[in-house]
C-alpha cells in the first residue's frame, strides 16, 4: 500500500506536522473536533479543548516562539513580544492558509479509535456528526496537545464551595466580590491568581513546595532572549548563573511572604509572571501554604490556619492522555515517555508523536522541526537509527534537566539543547517558506 498518513489535531503541532508531509509530497490528512486550526488558542467562553483564558499572553518571546518557515515578520511585524491568545490563533490559521492546509484538512471530527494493525497498517475511527467511519492508514501522526485533561487535586474533607479547575477558568468577571483560593505554583495559577486579585474580595495562592517566579522581561528584553546568549554554555553552570541572577534582580521569596525555593533552576518547569509578586506586595494576592483538609467552605491549611473562601481554582496541571488508544496499548499518564527525539516510538514504526514534550522555552519551533525529520523519513530521505530502543531508554535515563520528581516532569526538554539534537538530522537548507501549490488530484472525504 502506498503511503497515506493521518494527523490528529491541527493545533501548533498538527499544523506543521501536516505541511511537512505535503512539502515532501505525502498523501496526509489532518483531523480536528475544531472547526479551525489553533488548538489550544481557540479560546472559547464555554468549556473546550482550549485551556487559556480572555486575558492569556504566551511566556515565551516572539523571535524564540516561531516557525522557521513563517516568522512573526513573515505574519506581521508588530507582533507584541508576547502575543496573546488572538494574536497567536490568527498567525496559527495565517501558516494554515499561507501553505494551503485547509484542504487537507477535516473538522469537526473526532478521533475517536487508532487500532494499530501491523508496521504498514492502522486501522482509524473516526466520528463526525454523529457518523462513525473506519478508515485505514499505513502511518499515524500524533499532535492531540497535553494541556487540557485536568488533573485534579485530593484532600481530606468536603469543600462545599465552587470548585474548579483553570482548564475552566475563561475569565475573572465570575469571582468579583468572591473570597478565591487558587491552588499551585505554575503559569496557569500565578495567571489566574493575578486575574481574580483585580475583582475578587480576597484571592489567596498555596503553593506545596516554593517556585521562583521569573520576570518576563530583564534588562529591557524578554527575559528569554537574555537565556539565548548564553545557550553555549554548559546546563550547570548556566542554571547557576540564572539562580544568581534571579536573587539578584528578584531577592529571595521570603521578602514575599513566600515559600523558600529549593530547587535549582530547571528542577522545576519555570513560572514567568511579573505580576504576581507586585500583587502580592500590593496585598492583592496573599501567600498559603499547602492545604491539609476541608471542612465546608473553610480550608485549613499545613501551618493550622482556617479560612473560609468561596471558591477554589485548582491549576494543578494536566494528564498527559491519548483516549483513542487502548489503555494497554499506549498509557503515557503517569510517565515515563521513552520516545526518541520526543517523537519516535522503540516498537511501533509507524507511530509518531509531534509537540509532545515540555520544553523550557516554546513548543512549536521544536515541534516544526520533528516534523521535518518525520516526513524525510515518510520520504525515504532519512533513516531512524538503528538501536532506538536504547535511545529511547536513554532519553528516560540522562534528561537534559533532572528535575524534582513530580507528575507535571516527565516530557522536559531545554529548548535550546532540543533544537540542536533535532537540527542534526536536518539538511542545511531545512527551512522551507514556499507556498504549496494545490494538488488537484487529492480528494477530502
Ligand atoms: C494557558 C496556557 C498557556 C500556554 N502558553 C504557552 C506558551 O507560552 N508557550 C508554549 O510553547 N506553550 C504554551 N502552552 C502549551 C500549549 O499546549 C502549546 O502552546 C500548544 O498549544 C501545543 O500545540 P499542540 O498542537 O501540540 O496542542 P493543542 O494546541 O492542544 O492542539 C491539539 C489539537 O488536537 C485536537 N484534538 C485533540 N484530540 C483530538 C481527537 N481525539 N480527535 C480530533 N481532534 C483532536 C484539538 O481539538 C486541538 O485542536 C500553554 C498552555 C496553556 C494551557
Ligand atoms: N501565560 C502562559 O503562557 C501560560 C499560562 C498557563 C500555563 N502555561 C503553560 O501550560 C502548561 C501547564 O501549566 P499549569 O500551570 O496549568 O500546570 P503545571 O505546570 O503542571 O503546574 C501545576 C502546579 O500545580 C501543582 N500541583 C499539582 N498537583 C498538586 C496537588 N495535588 N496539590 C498541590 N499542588 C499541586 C504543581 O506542583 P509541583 O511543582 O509539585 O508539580 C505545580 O505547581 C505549562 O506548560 C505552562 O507553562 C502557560
Amino acid at each position: 500500500m502506498s503511503k497515506k498518513i493521518a494527523v490528529i489535531g491541527t493545533g501548533p503541532s498538527g499544523i506543521t506536522a501536516l505541511k511537512n508531509l505535503l512539502d515532501q509530497g505525502l498523501d496526509a490528512v489532518a483531523y480536528d473536533i475544531n472547526s479551525d486550526v489553533g488548538g489550544n488558542w481557540i479560546y472559547s467562553d464555554n468549556e473546550s479543548h482550549s485551556s487559556v483564558f480572555e486575558t492569556t499572553h504566551i511566556i515565551s518571546s516572539k523571535t524564540l516562539s516561531q516557525y522557521e518557515d513563517f516568522t512573526f515578520d513573515d505574519f506581521d511585524p508588530l507582533t507584541s513580544d508576547y502575543p496573546s491568545h488572538n494574536e497567536l490563533r490568527r498567525y496559527f490559521q495565517a501558516y494554515a492558509s499561507k501553505f494551503n492546509l485547509y484542504p487537507h484538512i477535516r473538522f469537526n471530527t473526532l478521533i475517536i479509535h487508532c487500532k494499530w494493525i501491523n508496521e504498514g497498517k492502522w486501522e482509524v475511527t473516526t466520528e463526525s456528526a454523529g457518523i462513525r467511519n473506519t478508515e485505514i492508514f499505513s502511518d499515524l501522526v500524533v499532535c492531540n496537545g497535553h494541556h487540557w485533561n485536568p488533573r485534579w487535586p485530593e484532600y481530606p474533607g468536603n469543600f462545599t464551595g465552587e470548585f474548579l479547575h483553570s482548564h475552566s477558568f475563561k475569565k475573572a468577571a465570575p469571582f468579583e466580590g468572591k473570597r478565591v483560593l487558587v491552588i499551585g505554583g505554575g503559569n496557569s495559577a500565578c495567571d489566574v491568581a493575578v486575574e481574580t486579585s483585580r475583582v475578587s474580595e480576597m484571592t489567596a495562592i498555596s503553593w506545596r513546595r516554593g517556585y521562583r517566579i521569573i520576570p518576563k522581561f530583564f534588562f529591557g528584553k524578554p527575559s528569554d532572549k537574555i537565556g539565548e546568549r548564553s545557550s553555549w554554555i554548559p546546563l550547570k553552570i548556566r542554571s547557576y548563573f540564572f539562580d544568581l541572577l534571579l536573587n539578584i534582580m528578584v531577592g529571595d521569596n521570603s521578602l514575599y511572604g513566600l515559600r523558600k525555593v529549593e530547587t535549582k533552576f530547571g528542577e522545576t518547569h519555570p513560572t514567568i509572571n511579573d505580576e504576581l509578586l507586585y500583587k502580592i506586595r500590593h496585598g492583592k494576592v496573599k501567600p498559603r501554604l499547602d492545604i491539609k483538609r476541608f471542612e465546608g467552605k473553610k480550608v485549613i491549611f499545613e501551618n493550622g490556619l482556617e479560612e473560609e473562601y468561596d471558591s477554589i481554582i485548582a491549576c494543578t496541571g494536566y494528564y498527559l492522555s491519548h483516549p483513542f488508544f487502548d489503555k494497554d496499548f499506549i498509557n503515557y499518564q503517569s510517565g515515563p515517555v521513552p520516545l526518541y527525539l520526543k517523537m519516535f516510538h522503540p516498537k511501533y514504526r509507524n507511530l509518531y508523536f509531534i509537540g509532545m514534550f515540555q520544553p523550557l522555552g516554546c513548543i512549536w519551533p521544536g515541534a516544526e522541526l520533528q516534523s521535518k525529520i518525520m516526513a524525510r523519513e515518510l520520504a525515504g530521505k532519512w533513516s531512524r537509527p538503528k538501536n532506538i530502543e536504547e535511545l529511547c531508554e536513554l532519553e528516560v535515563k540522562k534528561p537534559h534537566y533532572h528535575q524534582i520528581s513530580t507528575p507535571r516532569h516527565t516530557i522536559t526538554v531545554d529548548f535550546h539543547k532540543f533544537k540542536k539534537d533535532l537540527l542534526k538530522h536536518l539538511p542545511k537548507d531545512y527551512v522551507s517558506k514556499k507556498s504549496l501549490k494545490e494538488d488537484v488530484n487529492f480528494k477530502v472525504g
